[in-house]
């Protein structure tokens, strides 16, 4: 029996997902019943236990009937009488942007998404978690659910948490913000989707960076820019490539280039911002990951050099959290605020008070920080099983193009092509390892093959393991 299971989360809910789906599709349940949990855990090449999992919540949400043992029988209305769903053709785009849309974005080829059923995989969109993390926040949340007012949010943000976001930014980024000056924000996501809404006209031009996070372009193209991909150097973003005229907006990932790892330099930030001042145009810094370094002390945020008011500065809990809670933060370029405001009271009126209050107080409580320093001393310890493994499996096989920042680094594959990459992925996931190409970050795309490898997900161990399985493909595919 088939059934699609679609990476997210742990395995029981997404089987749970698929088996919904192939029920209302009338796929699954011929004779009345489910298969047995045997029989499915063996076909999917699932534990016994996950599909028992699946057929639990099935039956708490009323999906099927019956007890363990004596066979799960699917709910009369969702059998005979739901039916199989047929694709609807597509309609024409109704809109320029829905025009747009159609044209820049693909949900179904969103780069670095996890291939289901993996043992191991380098994955870098997901950040490091702990049980203490996760209980800590379920206690913030109930906290925070019983007292938080039931009317609407403030637009711009509860205040607790521009408060604290100002703390953490002076303490850890050297960025010196009012609470005044922040934007709660959706994620990095809504902060790109307001900026390009506050500082660009249809058809006006944008830089991102090349390679870049595909999300920002995109989603500058959705809003109707043009854009333009620049070549970063080991210095950071090429000021001598940029377009003429002067794009009006120029969006960089100063602290931990996305996706190459190259950490602008202190000179290149300087020209950059001499260089927003002289053409007056606007730069986005996208501070994605820049708290976790490993060794040197991070360079001073654009913002924090900035004189003339040109830096939108961006930061999200997605990685020092994690991105399923949805929040960041904006700190809005003086005489801008109201129309950023605009933005946000147009998007969604303010985001969750609950959410926003539990982590105003897993800030000022110090349970954040806790968090922090913890999750600093994992991932020191993952990145360095990650090197070294690398190091003494592969040697000169790899150029390791290292930033001594984030949570992942990218290893160029010395003797592949990007066919041979391709080939090197395709191994390694028959072995059960997945592996990220940083082709589909390029707009022009390098002839030598590279990985993105992320090391929070997995523990020491994991990480030891899943290099031995990745050097063996790559001797398999006499690429070492
Ligand atoms: C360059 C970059 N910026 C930002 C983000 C996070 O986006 P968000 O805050 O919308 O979760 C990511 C996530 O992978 C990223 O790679």
């Amino acid at each position: 029996m088939h059934v699609n299971m679609d990476g997210q989360g742990p395995l029981h809910a997404q089987l749970t997902r698929a088996l919904k789906v192939a029920l209302f599709a009338g796929r699954l349940g011929g004779a009345g019943r489910l298969p047995a949990t045997r029989q499915l855990a063996r076909d999917l090449g699932l534990s016994r236990n996950t599909v028992l999992a699946a057929y639990e919540q099935l039956r708490a949400e009323g999906f099927v009937r019956g007890r363990v043992g004596s066979g799960s029988f699917i709910t009369p209305p969702v059998r005979p009488e739901v039916p199989a769903t047929t694709p609807q053709a597509e309609r024409p785009p109704q809109s320029a942007f829905a025009r747009r849309g159609r044209r820049y974005h693909d949900h179904a080829t969103m780069a670095g998404r996890p291939t289901p059923g993996m043992r191991y995989a380098f994955s870098y969109g997901v950040p490091y978690t702990n049980p203490a993390l996760t209980s800590a926040w379920a206690r913030e949340l109930a906290r925070a659910a019983a007292y938080t007012a039931p009317n609407y949010p403030m637009t711009q943000g509860l205040p607790a948490l521009r408060d604290a976001v100002c703390d953490y930014l002076a303490r850890r980024r050297g960025v010196q913000a009012l609470p005044e000056d922040v934007l709660i924000v959706a994620g990095t996501q809504q902060a790109m989707a307001l900026s390009a809404r506050v500082l660009l006209d249809v058809g006006e031009s944008a830089v991102v960076e090349e390679p870049h996070y595909t999300a920002m372009r995109e989603v500058l193209q959705m809003h109707g820019a043009q854009v333009d991909a620049v070549d970063v150097d080991a210095q950071g973003l090429r000021l001598d490539h940029l377009p003429s005229p002067a794009p009006k907006l120029v969006c960089v990932t100063p602290s931990h280039q996305f996706p190459s790892g190259v950490v602008m330099s202190l000179e290149r930030r300087l020209a950059l911002l001499d260089y927003a001042r002289r053409h007056d145009c606007w730069i986005f810094e996208d501070d994605y990951d820049g708290e976790f370094r490993y060794d040197a002390q991070p360079l001073a945020a654009l913002r924090s050099l900035d004189r003339d008011g040109r830096v939108v500065y961006v930061g999200t809990f997605s990685k020092v959290l994690f991105p399923s809670m949805r929040l960041g933060y904006l700190v809005m370029p003086p005489g801008l605020q109201r129309d950023y405001l605009n933005a946000k009271w147009q998007d969604d009126f303010g985001s969750s008070a609950i959410e926003q209050a539990a982590l105003a107080n897993f800030m000022a409580d110090g349970g954040f920080e806790r968090h922090l320093r913890r999750t600093a001393r994992a991932l020191a310890e993952r990145r360095s099983a990650l090197m070294d493994g690398l190091a003494r499996e592969l040697g000169d096989a790899l150029h390791i193009a290292d930033s001594r920042a984030g949570m992942h680094l990218v290893a160029w594959l010395r003797k592949a092509d990007q066919a041979q990459g391709r080939a090197l992925i395709l191994a390694a996931r028959e072995k059960g390892l997945d592996l990220y190409p940083i082709a589909p970050y390029y707009q022009r795309v390098p002839a030598q093959a590279g990985l993105l490898m992320g090391f929070a997900s997995m523990s020491v161990a994991e990480i030891e393991q899943a290099v031995q399985v990745f050097a063996a493909c790559m001797r398999g595919q006499g690429l070492a």
